[in-house]
């Protein structure tokens, strides 16, 4: 189907196409500020002069209500080596209403920033005031629908509008900044992916600009706008360029196209380093689409070991990779074709659990954090490979000499698996031809990418090279302890230089040394299968010791950088934070079984405690302490077996009061997208901007009328899967998505010359993004009801969340709400009091299309150091007509359409959910026709973690 097919003009032209600020120590919240001074150079960004590899991910805080879940992102973002993340901040996330602005609970972007702080990890922020990100209006405030200025133009009402937020917003961002040392922000970037530069684009861009410097901004700005605002005015201090080289169309995962080589971009940089503010690091999925697992497959390790890499061999030293947490599209956060899960494909699952693609990120990310001179090197010619399949890439660093050789195949979507040797340059005499050991090769097993380092100053040691990859190093007292990996059965070798021969010692695996007098190397030959171990003692002084590990292996080493140095572990599913001080080490992290716990940490080391308890450890003859950690506790959740049901549409009746309800009698409005007839309809005109909303037409009959055309607009990009369902007196007249419809009318129906009434129920699947012409205003609702046979008047009254812009529940905020009869009546909140509602057991079958809604308590005891993330998932054995909007404990957590997909699985994130005590689901489920109903609900465990994670109650109201 081609909806999933998308391909994005401005994207697809991208498809084509010493010492190192080291991995930064969390800030103590109440250390004194150390101003920093931030700048580049056509190699990288630098800090206090000293080139920075910047490694980020995106993270949006506004797709996890949750805020103790934020802390837990960039935990396990600082974890895999990325040293920054990526924030968007969603105006109309923090703005219902025009002039109000709400930055708390899920909403207190300083508490963000302060973790961020706290957990070390620089902020790129991007605060619009348009962001794109698959969301609402693209982030736009919909109280901006009621105006009329072009958007994304310096027009003076939009200049207005967004005034409000920049200056709110950027006040926020500016008492975090690295600049002044009080907080980790690195980076602000301004505006969104804009192309247009036009003297009013132009002007736009200077005055957000403007705007910034004069809020308190002192970090460089920058942009996503690919080659345009390099100079003039508009222009920013750093450009920037976004890639998603696999598109997004998640239904052919294995499907890949060329690498890009971005070197002639990264030479046109005169002044700036190659900086990707967004690099693809999933993709997102569509309504009916594959699932997000199809995402991941097809953005998985293979994907980021070759892509990235290939941004790296092109000279880039600033990667983020969007999205690396994705979230949920909670409430009605969603723009339309995108459903709630926003999950990505990305490395850590919508759960916040880490996948297959996150231990990948950790591997290059540890690369780019604890090699310094790959923050700084220019290309250089490199003798091609032996195995013409394989293509070579060198780049050196022009301070020190050490060089990177990228490898991968030559078609990167190739599959054989090839080996070759490999020419390296050498400093001093002729090129050297390794793997040295006969017999071996370099393998490049299908999709496969390989950086091998030359010319190294590990820690004290000096690597010559090295056909394994290198993962990290620490220096702990006058050892260095150095990670190499590769794949599992792929040979590997490693030659280091010493002035004369070392003492070599294999504590652990099958590891061959040679010593090579003439060129006072020696040289290390193994397999890569599960973790070898050598100690070398160089007759110079200190001591080097070589981990040699499987891919598998690798991944279960965690580097902690404290401010007493670094130390390097072995085993745990995660290793969140480290202290050390006075002999103990204090760790805190996850185990998702039991396992065992190895801690490189410097001499005199006696104490380990994990997650604040003592750990019994013994020393080992690899001059680390060993010890073992528990595994979770097993956990059973409660089946869902009793529900309450209440009929939830009194609106059909054609009794209705609907007196209360606005009438829709304007017949002005200031949005050019409204050129339908009068009057109005828009709901977005009326206040209600989110979820269901109601229309009630009066008429008074003539008899005449044999039909009646209904149009409305609901949202349609990537699909069309809004609808609408209208009754007639309460006879049910059919169902339609955005779109126009006749129905016809049964003469029996009408009440002549009597008060007769049509009743509307529509599904806004969000207001588009603003792609150009303001079309994030495009109408929301109905457009125009028409009868066939009379002319015969209709007085329209809407009814969509209770208090439009006005909201009763702020603490939820705008996009938790819909105009259904139950929420208006807060049936979703935890206090409403159901006892007087029929019971029921699910599934359950509906013959009348119709509003139902169905709640149910459950109660969870989970041991209190256990992440536990649960999902609600909806089982139907049959596609059955009728959408569901699910709600715990008040929260909006869900929209399911049965037969559309292809979400089932609905994460109810802690801090929402309680885990310890009582939880109330109410869903609301509409039969669009004859064959609705509700099918099976049940809690799904999707994780089972030990952790020292700690996660408070989100507080809103409970009725
Ligand atoms: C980019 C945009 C992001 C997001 C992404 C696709 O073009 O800047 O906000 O929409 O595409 O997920």
């Amino acid at each position: 189907m081609t909806a999933f097919h998308v391909r994005r003009p401005a994207l697809a032209l991208l498809a084509l196409g010493t010492g190192i600020a080291a991995l930064a120590p969390a800030i103590a919240a109440d250390a004194p500020p150390v101003p920093h001074k931030v700048a580049f150079d056509r190699y990288s960004m630098t800090l206090d002069g000293k080139p920075l590899y910047v490694w980020s991910g995106s993270f949006h805080y506004w797709r996890l209500p949750s805020p103790d879940l934020w802390r837990d992102v960039l935990q396990k973002m600082k974890a895999a080596g990325f040293n920054a993340v990526e924030v968007y901040f969603h105006w109309g996330y923090h703005s219902p209403k025009r002039g109000v602005y709400d930055f708390t609970g899920i909403r207190d972007v300083d508490r963000l920033l302060d973790m961020a702080r706290d957990a070390g990890i620089y902020v790129i922020a991007r605060p619009g005031p348009y962001i794109n990100a698959e969301t609402d209006a693209g982030g736009f405030p919909n109280w901006l629908v009621a105006t009329a200025g072009k958007p994304r133009s310096p027009s003076p009402d939009y200049t207005a509008a967004y005034r409000e937020w920049m200056t709110q917003i950027n006040r926020i961002i500016a008492r975090h900044q690295v600049t002044d040392g009080r907080g980790t922000v690195l980076l602000y970037q301004v505006e969104n992916e804009f192309y247009d530069d036009s003297p009013d684009g132009q002007r736009y861009l200077q005055d957000l600009e403007d705007e910034a410097r004069a809020d308190g901004i002192t970090v460089p700005l920058f942009g996503n706008h690919n080659e345009n605002f390099f100079e003039g005015l508009g222009a920013l201090d750093l450009p920037g360029f976004d890639s998603y080289p696999l598109d997004f169309d998640c239904t052919r995962p294995a499907r890949w196209n060329a690498v890009y080589d971005f070197s002639h971009e990264r030479e046109k940089l005169t002044r700036w380093p190659l900086f990707f503010p967004e690099y693809q690091g999933g993709a997102f999925d569509v309504w009916g689409g594959p699932g997000y697992e199809a995402c991941r497959k097809l953005t998985g390790p293979e994907f980021e070991r070759v892509f990235y890499e290939a941004t790296m061999a092109s000279g880039s030293t600033m990667q983020n990779f969007y999205m690396t947490y994705g979230g949920i599209n909670w409430g009605w956060l969603s723009s339309p074709g995108v459903y709630t899960s926003y999950d990505y494909g990305a490395a850590l699952t919508a759960s916040r659990q880490l996948t297959s693609k996150y231990d990948q990120q950790k591997l290059l990310g540890y690369l780019t954090q604890t090699v310094a001179p790959l923050a700084r090197t220019d290309a250089r010619a490199a003798t091609a490979a032996e195995n013409p399949r394989v293509r070579v890439t060198r780049r050196v660093n022009p301070n020190d000499g050490t060089q990177f050789y990228f490898l991968r195949h030559a078609d990167a979507s190739d599959t054989t698996s090839d080996a070759t040797h490999l020419t390296l340059a050498q400093a001093a005499g002729k090129p050297l031809v390794v793997p040295q050991q006969p017999g071996t090769a370099i393998r490049l097993d299908g999709r496969d990418a390989k950086v091998l380092l030359a010319d190294y100053a590990l820690g004290a040691q000096r690597l010559a090279y090295s056909t394994s990859e290198l993962l990290t190093h620490v220096r702990q007292d006058d050892r260095d302890v150095a990670v190499f990996y590769g794949r599992q059965g792929e040979d590997g070798e490693t030659v280091l230089r010493f002035d004369a021969e070392p003492a070599v010692k294999v504590v652990a695996g099958q590891v061959a040394s040679h010593w090579d007098a003439g060129t006072h190397t020696l040289r290390l030959n193994y397999r890569h299968d599960g973790l070898a171990r050598v100690a070398i003692t160089p007759k110079a002084g200190g001591a080097l010791f070589v981990l040699l590990a499987d891919n598998d292996a690798a991944v279960r080493f965690w580097r902690l950088d404290t401010a007493a140095g670094p130390l390097l572990l072995r085993g745990p599913h995660l290793a969140r934070t480290a202290a050390l001080s006075g002999g103990a080490v204090a760790l805190a992290g996850d185990t998702d079984a039991a396992t065992d716990l190895e801690v490189f940490a410097p001499r005199g080391t006696q104490a380990v405690t994990w997650n604040g308890l003592p750990v019994a450890t013994t020393a080992t003859p690899s001059g680390s302490l060993e010890g073992h950690l528990d595994g979770p506790a097993p956990v059973t959740l409660p089946a869902l077996d009793t529900w309450r049901v209440h009929d939830a549409a009194p609106e059909i009746a054609p009794g209705f009061d609907d007196r209360a309800w606005q009438a829709t009698d304007r017949t002005s409005t200031p949005n050019p997208y409204w050129n339908k007839a009068l009057p109005i309809l828009d709901s977005d005109d009326y206040g209600f901007h989110h979820g269901n909303v109601w229309y009630r037409g009066h008429f008074t009959a003539t008899g005449k009328e044999t039909g009646i055309r209904l149009s409305a607009s609901l949202g349609v990009h990537l699909g069309n899967h809004g609808i609408f369902t209208a009754w007639l007196n309460g006879h049910f007249l059919g169902n339609n998505p955005s779109g126009s419809q006749q129905f016809p009318i049964d003469p029996a129906w009408l009440k002549k010359g009597a008060d007769n009434v049509i009743a509307v129920l529509v599904d806004n699947h969000g207001h588009l993004q603003e792609e150009k012409n303001g079309a994030f205003r495009e109408p929301r609702g109905l457009l125009s009801a028409v009868f066939a046979g009379a002319t015969t008047a209709i007085h329209w009254r809407i009814q969509g969340n209770r208090g439009g812009e006005d909201l009763p529940d702020a603490a939820r905020g705008p996009f938790n709400a819909g105009g259904l009869y139950g929420e208006r009546m807060g049936w979703q909140m935890p206090a409403f009091a159901d006892a007087a509602w029929a019971t029921a057991t699910l599934p359950r079958h509906t013959a009348q299309p119709g509003v139902e809604w169905y709640r149910t308590d459950f109660t969870l005891d989970l041991p209190k150091d256990q992440d536990v993330p649960i999902a609600l998932r909806i089982h139907d054995d049959a596609p059955h007509r009728y959408r569901a909007v699910i709600f715990i404990n008040g929260w909006q957590l869900g929209r399911y359409i049965s037969d559309v997909g292809p979400q089932t699985d609905f994460e109810l994130p802690p801090g929402l959910l309680n885990p310890n005590g009582k939880n109330t689901i109410a869903i609301a489920a509409w039969s669009t026709a004859q064959d609705g109903g509700l099918g099976q609900v049940s809690l799904v465990m999707q994780g089972n973690y030990r952790t020292s994670l700690r996660v408070a109650p989100v507080t809103a109201p409970v009725k």
